[in-house]
């Protein structure tokens, strides 16, 4: 919403800054108008908080933070920019202008809502301490939580039924169209009544980040596979809720987390739940998604460096991998993520339920991986570095991956330490050797991603450095072929029909089919008439190039004084003994990570090494194979 300009100028002037961060800083007045304190951005022990009540705005030379009246509610207090100007309203006793009726209609709208799921969460929790409740409070026994704990988070119980619920409501006045937009009923629609969403179920309500219940995760608390229901389901997206901003639990993390707790991002709501109860009351979770950018964007405003804690089996890894790759974008310097790996088998609830306790979780949060590393594990697990192509390749592909980050003193950082970390790798001659439900991890994401790349973009500056060398490579043969032929026309006849099967490149089709033609002419017993016949056809350019003296010194027996015997060797091998794929370029399909065992790719992996390394040796060497026994790759 737009407020007018005069409007928040005159809540600037009704309220001194230094009363709104006097609430949280302790200030001393240091000259007329100048107040300093410690810094709530940063961790000081001498003030270089600065704070002026004439100019309405403070500064942190600590951290180089600064704003007004409305930013210090959205940075401090993690307020939205509307929701700042509501509570300073509120502070000068002001009326906050609504500025067209369209906007006040829904402002009303999102009012009757929240009152809605408001009402809803009391009255499940209400559920839960009655008759109704009994099962599910043993239920929550089981799983070991306190009444406190149950308290705290406000957890209630859906009972079994349709209508209990819109009965309640209705005595409060909400009627069925408010539940249904609240997403707690939902309307079918072949026109029958509407139904409950949440039925025989724990209710996990799920609150904005000013503690404002907006939706609700509801467990089965059965074998839900069994009966073939979802073991949670949560609230539909609705004009309050938006599952891929709203973190479960910030609301309460978020003032721990600010004041140096570590901020830990779980998977699942029991695990938010069996972290606070032991101790670690800044834990957060996404709700049955990935974690999304929005919501590390939303991290990063109450903590540098949030933990995520991740499940110990493949899915958790892979979140890990996802949710890495999504924070990369938004990298700003101090601002990051590390990991905490769950023994496999565990999560964070069974671990700290379990015999290590809260002091094996502590151990895990300690040695948590900054993402920088983890991310270069992810990338280098398994690849070889023994050849210049590979490391490069490596490096391609770490480059790419840390491309998208914006900033750029951060993304010149990363370049500098994945440089330094692929020397290390490759001066102590290892690679790196990571636990099997996280190599597992890495392979299905690097196969989807390969998917979602598709051809043409999984090929990142590596594997194009190859396939430019292989290209090459693949345009000399063709040549060398040409020459042989255009120094030996006899052989023309002979090869008629392994030269038609081949694509030569466009240019060199034309020599070619200037040869066929001129063979089947008779014109070919001569070389020095064919030249003659060749140019005259318009194909001086590609003899020209296939004539080259670099061809000659590759492959020597398709000089024109070269033994007759020679060249047909020659072209034998490269013609005929299977290998037309290097003539076409088939290598192409080849670009698989190396490395990948017991598997076609191996194969694959093979030829394609043999095809690097003879490029990589130098194309001297493939004149010489070709010269020798034929095996050149
Ligand atoms: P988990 O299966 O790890 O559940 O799903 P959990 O939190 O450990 O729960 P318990 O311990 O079995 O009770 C992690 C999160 O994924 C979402 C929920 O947000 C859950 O907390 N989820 C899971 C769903 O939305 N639907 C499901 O069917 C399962
Ligand atoms: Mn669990």
């Amino acid at each position: 919403m737009a407020f007018p300009q005069p409007f928040l100028d005159e809540i600037r002037a009704r309220v001194p800054l230094t009363q709104l961060v006097g609430r949280r800083v302790s200030l001393k007045q240091r000259g007329r108008e100048d107040w300093w304190g410690l810094s709530p951005f940063s961790n000081e022990k001498t003030p270089s908080f600065h704070v002026r009540d004439d100019k309405g705005f403070y500064h942190c030379f600590a951290s180089g933070e600064h704003g007004d009246h409305f930013s210090w509610l959205m940075q401090v207090e993690g307020l939205s920019f509307p929701e700042a100007v509501e509570t300073l309203a509120g502070l000068a006793g002001m009326e906050v202008p609504k500025s067209s009726p369209e906007e006040r209609r829904r402002e009303e709208k999102r009012k009757d809502l929240t009152d809605v799921v408001a009402f809803a969460a009391g009255w499940y929790a209400k559920q839960l301490d009655g008759p109704a409740g009994r099962e599910a409070r043993d239920y929550l026994k089981s799983r070991r939580l306190e009444a406190l704990t149950v308290e705290t988070f406000g957890l209630g119980f859906a009972p079994d039924d349709r209508e209990s619920l819109a009965t309640a409501a209705k005595a409060q006045g909400i009627e069925m169209p408010q539940l249904i937009e609240a997403g707690l009923y939902r309307k079918p629609d072949d026109g029958r009544s509407p139904y409950p969403l949440f039925r025989n179920r724990i209710m996990f309500p799920i609150n904005d980040r000013r503690g404002r219940p907006i939706a609700f995760g509801g467990r089965f608390m059965g074998d839900a596979k069994a009966i073939g229901v979802g073991k949670y389901i949560n609230s539909p997206d609705t004009p309050l809720f938006d599952k891929s901003r709203t973190l479960y639990n910030l609301d309460r993390a978020r003032e721990p987390a600010r004041q140096g707790e570590p901020l830990l991002v779980v998977e699942g709501y029991m695990d938010v739940i069996a972290l606070w109860q032991a101790g670690f009351v800044a834990a957060v979770a996404p709700l049955g998604t990935a974690v999304t950018e929005h919501q590390i964007a939303e991290l990063w405003r109450f903590h540098d460096e949030p933990v995520l804690c991740l499940d110990g089996d493949v899915a958790g890894q892979k979140a890990a991998i996802r949710a890495g790759e999504r924070a990369l974008p938004g990298l700003k310097p101090g601002k990051s993520l590390s990991f905490a790996f769950m023994p496999e088998g565990d999560d964070p609830d069974s671990l700290v339920n379990g015999p290590g306790g809260a002091r094996e979780m502590n151990t895990l949060i300690k040695q948590a991986q900054p993402l920088s590393d983890f991310l270069f594990e992810t990338e280098s697990d398994g690849v070889r570095l023994d050849t210049p192509e590979r490391r490069a390749r490596l490096e391609a592909d770490l480059f790419q991956l840390i491309g998208g980050i914006e900033d750029e003193l951060v993304r010149k950082e990363y370049q500098r330490a994945f440089r330094d970390k692929l020397w290390q790798l490759h001066r102590k001659h290892s690679q790196t050797r990571l636990k099997q439900t996280r190599r597992q991890a890495i392979r299905e994401m690097r196969a989807t991603r390969n998917d979602a790349r598709g051809p043409q973009a999984e090929q990142p500056f590596g594997r194009k450095l190859l396939e430019t060398a292989s290209k090459r490579l693949v345009r000399r043969r063709q040549e060398i072929v040409l020459a042989t032929l255009v120094n030996h026309p006899a052989l023309i006849e002979e090869f008629d029909e392994a030269l038609d099967g081949i694509a030569f490149d466009p240019d060199l089709d034309k020599l070619r089919a200037e040869l066929q033609k001129r063979a089947l002419a008779g014109d070919t017993l001569d070389p020095k008439a064919l030249t003659h016949h060749l140019i005259a056809g318009g194909a001086e350019a590609p003899l020209s190039a296939v004539t080259h003296p670099d061809v000659f010194r590759l492959a020597p027996q398709a000089k024109a004084g070269a033994e007759p015997l020679e060249a047909r060797r020659l072209l034998e091998h490269i013609l005929l003994i299977g290998q037309q794929s290097v003539l076409v370029g088939e290598y192409r399909t080849a670009g698989r990570l190396p490395g990948e065992e017991g598997t076609a790719a191996d194969k694959r992996d093979l030829r394609l090494e043999a095809l690097r390394r003879s490029v990589d040796a130098g194309e001297g060497r493939l004149g010489a194979g070709l010269s020798d026994d034929g095996e050149d790759y």
